[in-house]
C-alpha cells in the first residue's frame, strides 16, 4: 500500500510499504477514505521529536472496515468508522474512568498510545491506504447513514473537534461566560467553536494570521491580532478591565511572538494575565518533557518560566493533557448528524495522499490559506 513515511526532519515521502494485517483477534483493518494532517504532526516533521525514520504518520483517520479479527463483535466489513487519535484498551484503570488518552495497556511504560506518533507506541499511522486498529470494538466509532455525505465533518471527530471541545471542558466553560482562546490553528478554531456551542457569550481568538482570524470572525468570535497590540491589553479592553471568565491554550511549546521568536511560556502567562480571578484555563497545546532542539534553556528540559505568583493570587485553576477523544466523539457526532455542528468549515485543502509532502510543506509554513488539509487516499 501507499503511506506517508517519515524519513527525517522536513523529509517525508509517499512510499510503498507492506499492507497491515490482523495481528490480534481484537484488531480490525480499515481502508482509509479521509485522513487529516494535524498541527501535532508538525512536531515530528520539524524534527522536534525522536520519532524513528520509517514511521507511518497520521492519527486522524476515517474509513471503511475491510476485515475484522475473530474476537471483534460489534463491527463488520462495510461499516464506516472514525478512530480517535488515541489508541486505548477500554479496560485499564484509566480507560475505565474515561481517561482514554492515558491508557496504560497499549503503550507499556507510558500512559497513552496513538497512531503514527513519537513516543506513543509501536503503531503505524493513518496517512495510508490501510490502517490496523487495535481493540477495534472499543476504538471504532461507527458513523451514521450520512457518513459519506458528511465525511469532511465526521473526520474531524478523530482529533481536533474533540480536542477543541476538551479545551473548553478543562476550562469549565459555562453558558454566558466570556472565553479567550490562544491560537487560531485548527485546534483553537475548534475550541472557539466549542465554546460557542456551550453557550459562551463572548469568545475571543488570538493569533496573527489574517486568514485564520477571518475564520474566527466568521464563527462569531472576536479576532484579536496580537501583532497590533499586546493581547492581554486587548482582552482587558474588551472586558472593561475585568478579564475573561475562562481561557484556552491551543498553541503549545512552540508559541512565538509575531516576529517568530519562540517563547514557550508566552500563551500560558498571557492567559494568567487575561483570565479573571477564580477563572480556569484549559491547556491542550502540546508541551514536551524534553525539547533538546529548543533554543530556550529551560524548555530543553520541558520547563517554562510560569507566572505562578499571579496564578496563585488569582486562585486560578488549570487542566491539561491529551484529549480523551472517546468521552466526546459520540456526542459531537450527533451534533454533526443533526446539523447542529459543521466542523468542516475549517478545511482549506482536499488532496490525494500523493500530495502529502507538498501539503506538509505549506501547512508547516502556516502559509496564507493553509488551515487544514484532508488527504483522500484513492479508493
Ligand atoms: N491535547 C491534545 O490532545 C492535542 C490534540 C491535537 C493537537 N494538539 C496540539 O494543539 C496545538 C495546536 O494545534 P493546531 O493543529 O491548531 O496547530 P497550528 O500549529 O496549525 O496552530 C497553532 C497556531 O498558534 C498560533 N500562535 C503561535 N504563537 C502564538 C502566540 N504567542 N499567541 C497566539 N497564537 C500563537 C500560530 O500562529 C498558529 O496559527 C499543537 O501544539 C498541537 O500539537 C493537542
Ligand atoms: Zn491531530
Ligand atoms: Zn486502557
Amino acid at each position: 500500500m501507499k503511506a506517508v513515511v517519515y524519513n527525517g526532519p522536513r523529509d517525508i515521502a509517499v512510499a510503498n510499504i507492506p499492507d497491515p494485517r490482523i495481528e490480534r483477534p481484537t484488531d480490525a483493518l480499515v481502508r482509509i477514505m479521509a485522513t487529516n494532517i494535524c498541527g501535532s504532526d508538525l512536531h515530528m516533521y520539524e524534527g522536534r521529536t525522536d520519532v524513528e525514520p520509517g514511521k507511518v504518520l497520521g492519527h486522524e483517520p476515517l474509513g471503511e472496515i475491510v476485515e475484522i479479527g475473530a474476537a471483534v463483535t460489534r463491527l463488520e466489513p462495510g461499516d464506516i468508522v472514525c478512530m480517535p487519535f488515541n489508541i486505548s484498551c477500554g479496560f485499564c484503570s484509566n480507560c475505565e474512568r474515561g481517561y482514554t488518552g492515558f491508557c496504560v495497556t497499549v503503550n507499556p511504560g507510558y500512559a497513552g498510545g496513538a497512531y503514527g506518533y513519537a513516543g506513543m507506541g509501536p503503531y503505524d499511522g493513518g496517512q495510508a491506504e490501510y490502517l490496523r486498529v487495535p481493540f477495534a470494538d472499543f476504538n471504532c466509532l461507527k458513523l451514521p447513514e450520512d457518513a459519506l455525505e458528511k465525511i469532511d465533518d465526521y473526520v474531524m471527530l478523530a482529533d481536533i473537534f474533540p480536542t477543541g471541545y476538551h479545551a473548553t471542558e478543562l476550562a469549565d466553560v459555562r453558558p454566558g461566560e466570556s472565553v479567550a482562546v490562544f491560537g487560531a490553528g485548527p485546534v483553537g478554531l475548534m475550541a472557539a467553536y466549542s465554546a460557542l456551542i456551550r453557550g459562551a457569550s463572548q469568545v475571543m481568538l488570538v493569533d496573527r494570521h489574517a486568514d485564520r482570524l477571518a475564520l474566527a470572525e466568521g464563527l462569531g468570535a472576536i479576532p484579536i491580532d496580537d501583532s497590533k497590540a499586546p493581547p492581554v491589553e486587548q482582552i482587558m479592553a474588551l472586558t472593561r478591565g475585568r478579564g475573561v471568565d475562562k481561557g484556552c491554550e491551543c498553541v503549545g511549546y512552540h508559541a512565538h511572538d509575531p516576529r517568530g521568536r519562540e517563547h514557550p511560556s508566552a500563551t500560558l502567562n498571557a492567559l494568567v494575565g487575561a483570565v479573571r480571578p477564580t477563572g480556569a484555563i484549559g491547556v491542550v497545546g502540546v508541551f514536551m518533557s524534553e525539547d533538546p532542539h529548543s533554543s530556550n534553556k529551560l524548555a530543553k528540559h520541558g520547563h517554562v518560566d510560569f507566572d505562578i505568583g499571579l496564578f496563585f493570587e488569582k486562585g486560578l485553576r488549570m487542566g491539561s493533557g491529551q484529549t480523551n477523544v472517546k468521552v466526546y466523539n459520540r456526542w459531537l457526532c450527533e451534533l454533526i448528524r443533526r446539523d447542529r455542528a459543521k466542523p468542516s468549515f475549517i478545511i482549506s485543502h482536499r488532496l490525494p495522499l500523493e500530495d502529502a509532502p507538498h501539503a506538509y510543506r505549506h501547512f508547516d509554513a502556516r502559509e496564507d490559506g493553509w488551515t487544514k488539509v484532508v488527504l483522500r487516499p484513492a479508493a
